[in-house]
C-alpha cells in the first residue's frame, strides 16, 4: 500500500486526488490545505488539515500549488527526508528543498477543478534523485495511467514549452473565436464541430498534412478581407502573424 498525502487541492491535487482515492494499492492519508476545505461527498471520511505541523507520515507527499510558492512552501514543511514531489511541469525537480527527498509526478494534461477527467491514457512523468524513489512513484503513476514516463526536468521544461503552444495558446484563439461570434450574435457551438475535428485529425495526419485555410492555399484576396474585417482590432496581429508564418512554412512568401 503507498500512502500519500496532498499538499494543496487546486485544479490538479484535487483530479489527482479523485483518482488516487479510487485506485487499488493507494491510500490517502490526508489532505492540507493553507486554507480551509469542507471535503464532501463521497470524501468526507477522509482526513484534512489547514495546520502544516500537522501533517501526517506518509510515503509520498504530493504539492500542488502555483510553480512560484513550490520552493518556499517546501521548504516550509516541518519534517525531513520524505519523499516530495510536485506536479509542475515547467519547475525544476532543484526548485523543491532538499531537505526532503525530492521527485516529480506531472501529469501532462490540462486540469480544471469543476472537470473530472480520466488519467488512463494521461503521461505522467516522473524524475527522481534515486532509484527506489522512481521505482515507487512509477508504481504510484501506475495505479490510475498506462503511460508513466522517466522524464529530466530539462527534457520536461521543454515538453511544457510545448504544451503551452498546444493547449493553452490553442484555447486562447477558441476565444477569439467565440469573440468575433459573439459580435456577431452567432453562437460558439457552430465552432465546435471544426475545433473537434481539428483535434482529431492529428491522430492519423502530421500537423503539416492537416493544415488547410487561405494562408496555406496562399489566397490573398481572402487574406486581405479578412484583414478588411479585423480592422484595427486587438486580434489583427495574431492573424498578420500566424499567416505569415503559414506562408513562410508552406513555401509561399507574401
Ligand atoms: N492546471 C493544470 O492544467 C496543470 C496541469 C499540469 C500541471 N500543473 C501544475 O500543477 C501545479 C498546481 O496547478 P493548479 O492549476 O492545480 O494550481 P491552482 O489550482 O492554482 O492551485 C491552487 C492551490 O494552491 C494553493 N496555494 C496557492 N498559493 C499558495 C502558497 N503560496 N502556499 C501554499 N499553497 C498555495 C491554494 O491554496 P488556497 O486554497 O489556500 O488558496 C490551492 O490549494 C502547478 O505547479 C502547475 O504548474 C497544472
Amino acid at each position: 500500500m503507498i500512502n500519500v498525502v496532498f499538499l494543496g487541492f487546486g485544479n490538479v491535487n484535487s483530479n489527482l486526488f479523485k483518482a488516487l482515492h479510487i485506485a487499488n494499492e493507494v491510500t490517502v492519508k490526508q489532505v492540507f490545505n493553507r486554507n480551509y476545505i469542507k471535503m464532501i461527498s463521497p470524501f468526507e471520511n477522509i482526513p484534512f488539515t489547514d495546520d502544516i505541523s500537522k501533517i501526517e507520515e506518509a510515503d509520498v507527499y504530493i504539492i500542488g500549488i502555483p510553480d512560484d510558492a513550490i520552493s518556499a512552501f517546501s521548504e516550509s514543511l516541518p519534517f525531513q527526508n520524505k519523499l516530495i514531489v510536485h506536479t509542475s511541469g515547467g519547475v525544476s525537480i532543484d526548485t523543491l528543498s532538499n531537505k526532503n527527498r525530492r521527485g516529480i509526478f506531472y501529469p501532462l494534461q490540462t486540469f480544471s477543478k469543476e472537470r473530472a477527467v480520466s488519467f488512463k491514457t494521461i503521461p505522467i512523468c516522473i524524475e527522481t534523485e534515486n532509484s527506489q524513489d522512481l521505482d515507487l512513484l512509477r508504481k504510484l503513476g501506475e495505479t490510475i495511467s498506462e503511460n508513466v514516463v522517466e522524464i529530466s526536468s530539462e527534457k520536461r521544461a521543454k515538453l511544457h514549452l510545448a504544451a503551452v503552444f498546444v493547449n493553452n495558446f490553442t484555447n486562447y484563439l477558441y476565444q477569439i473565436g467565440r469573440e468575433i461570434l459573439k459580435n456577431e450574435d452567432l453562437p460558439f457551438d457552430l465552432l465546435k464541430p471544426l475545433i473537434s475535428e481539428t483535434a482529431s485529425k492529428i491522430e492519423t495526419l502530421s500537423p503539416e498534412e492537416a493544415q488547410t485555410g487561405p494562408a496555406k492555399r496562399n489566397d490573398i484576396k481572402t487574406i486581405e478581407k479578412h484583414l478588411h474585417l479585423l480592422g484595427d482590432s486587438p486580434y489583427r496581429k495574431f492573424y498578420e502573424l500566424f499567416t505569415e508564418e503559414l506562408k513562410h512554412n508552406y513555401g509561399k512568401k507574401l
